[in-house]
């Protein structure tokens, strides 16, 4: 798992965007899978800023969804559904055959669900899937104890996921549905590359036991640890209780050009088929363009003085 600790939301996002504008550009017909809340926001404008700004040509990719509320029609402006079409399709210039996402209006959820996992097969797997985390742990809407090997079904939230997704709702927790379908998290392991962004201090519990916790059903974002090519774009309050923070610093600071942060390479192998160890290391290439900062400390320096901050790759 590499572990990118970054200084802000945006920085993140555009380091992201431009990874993904990289795979692209190896594989201009990528199927990217898209996340919705706040997390992935700054991505997505980086991503349109790159494509209005003519850096980038995504007009052949396709966007896989990750999850959808059960009960709200397509045309709810809360319908994942929408939001994508809101926040990705429109500003990338994508059309609505661009889209794939399971039926959640089916009279047959069940079947629904098993058409969009055949679905995302036939499109020839998920290459890059961008998550974000909740502050239960869950990915996708794979809420705590889910089960690690689970694939497209029908989930219930939790209380509390509602609760922080009533800001989408005027505030009113009544009207965010119950029900949702989501990505099993076996589903979410068999993209090619996993890119989970953490924002937020909200988020630091469960990016520590996800990335340092035990593997547990408890935590479904600790799934990861099992996936070879995973990369963790944290700010620096999501990765405030990382234990190992300043291991994952010192990773990225010292990489020599034979391990280069190459985390957004082309993927090689048939859809299912997992990403080698290794896969995105070790190859020749300039990385992203973006400039992150280290915030490693001079330990001579006293706790109130400032950050001492050198790139680690531009
Ligand atoms: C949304 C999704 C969820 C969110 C998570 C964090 O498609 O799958 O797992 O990523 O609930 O939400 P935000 O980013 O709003 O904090």
């Amino acid at each position: 798992m590499e572990v990118v600790i970054v200084p802000d939301a945006e920085t993140g996002g555009r380091f992201v965007a431009e990874g993904i504008a990289r795979l692209v550009g190896l594989k201009p017909d990528a199927l990217l899978g898209v996340a919705t809340g706040s997390t992935p926001l700054p991505v997505y404008r980086a991503l349109a800023a790159l494509v209005s700004g003519g850096e980038a040509d995504l007009s052949r990719v396709r966007i896989a969804q990750l999850d959808e509320y059960v009960g709200l029609p397509a045309r709810h402006p809360e319908s994942y559904r929408s939001v994508l079409a809101r926040e990705v399709l429109e500003p990338l210039g994508l059309g609505p055959e661009a889209f794939l996402g399971p039926d959640t209006t089916a009279a047959d959820l069940p079947a629904a669900c098993r058409a969009y996992e055949q679905a995302l097969a036939a499109a020839g797997g998920v290459d890059l899937q961008l998550l974000g985390i909740g502050g239960d742990g869950h990915i996708g809407f794979n809420e705590p104890c889910s089960s690690l090997a689970s694939r497209t079904r029908i989930k219930t939230l939790t209380e509390r996921t509602r609760g922080d997704n009533a800001r989408f709702f005027g505030g009113d927790v009544e009207q965010v549905p119950r029900h949702v379908v989501t990505q099993g998290v076996g589903t979410i392991l068999e993209a090619r590359h996993v890119v989970l962004l953490a924002t937020g201090a909200g988020k630091a519990e469960a990016l520590a036991a996800a990335v340092e916790g035990p593997l547990a059903a408890r935590c479904p974002a600790s799934a990861l640890q099992l996936h070879p090519h995973v990369t963790v774009v944290a700010d620096e309050a999501a990765a405030s209780r990382l234990d190992l923070a300043d291991y994952f610093r010192h990773v990225l600071a010292g990489k020599p050009a034979w391990q280069a942060l190459r985390p957004f390479g082309p993927s090689d192998g048939a859809h299912g088929s997992r990403a080698r160890p290794g896969d995105g290391h070790g190859r020749s290439g300039t990385g992203s363009r973006v400039s992150i900062m280290s915030s490693d400390r001079d330990p001579s320096a006293s706790s109130k003085a400032p950050t001492v901050r050198k790139p680690f790759f531009s």
